[in-house]
């Protein structure tokens, strides 16, 4: 059924202006783009959107890395959104992602993972809010 989810295409991606690539496979897909804005994190904000992470050892440098420039932050809504861009995103580090999703595709890193995709409804809820207090 119809569900939203918060996606972050992160700094990295930015820079090497990758944000139209992913932008692409999304829409591809057939989700739509319910919000988007480009933005950069500040300290306080990376704390309350990695509130999970804030006491692991790899949170410093994720924090330094998601602070370090603008990122594009959107919200997309389909069937069953949260899991199929969980899938078009792939593994955490881009490594090991499977080719043929961005991370597989783009990324060698398991920090400049170039986009973070909400992991439940519970998170996408929490996570939209926090990004974007307008929606509903
Ligand atoms: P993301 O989906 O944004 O969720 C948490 C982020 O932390 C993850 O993508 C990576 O950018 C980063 N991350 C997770 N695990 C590690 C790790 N072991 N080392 C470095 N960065 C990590």
């Amino acid at each position: 059924s119809d569900e939203r989810t918060l996606v972050l295409i992160k700094p990295d991606a930015v820079r090497r202006g990758l944000v139209g690539e992913i932008i692409a496979r999304f829409e591809r897909k057939g989700l739509r783009i319910d919000a988007l804005v480009s933005r950069t994190m500040d300290a306080a904000l990376a704390d309350e959107h990695y509130a999970e992470h804030v006491d692991k050892a790899f949170y410093p440098p994720l924090k330094d890395f998601m602070t370090s420039g603008p990122l594009v932050a959107l919200v997309l809504s389909g069937d069953q959104v949260i899991d199929v861009v969980r899938a078009l995103v792939g593994a955490t580090d881009g490594r090991k992602a499977v080719a043929g999703t961005i991370r597989g595709d783009f990324s060698l890193s398991n920090r400049e993972n170039l986009a973070h995709a909400s992991d439940s409804p519970d998170s996408a809820k929490r996570e939209i809010a926090l990004w974007f207090p307008e929606l509903d």
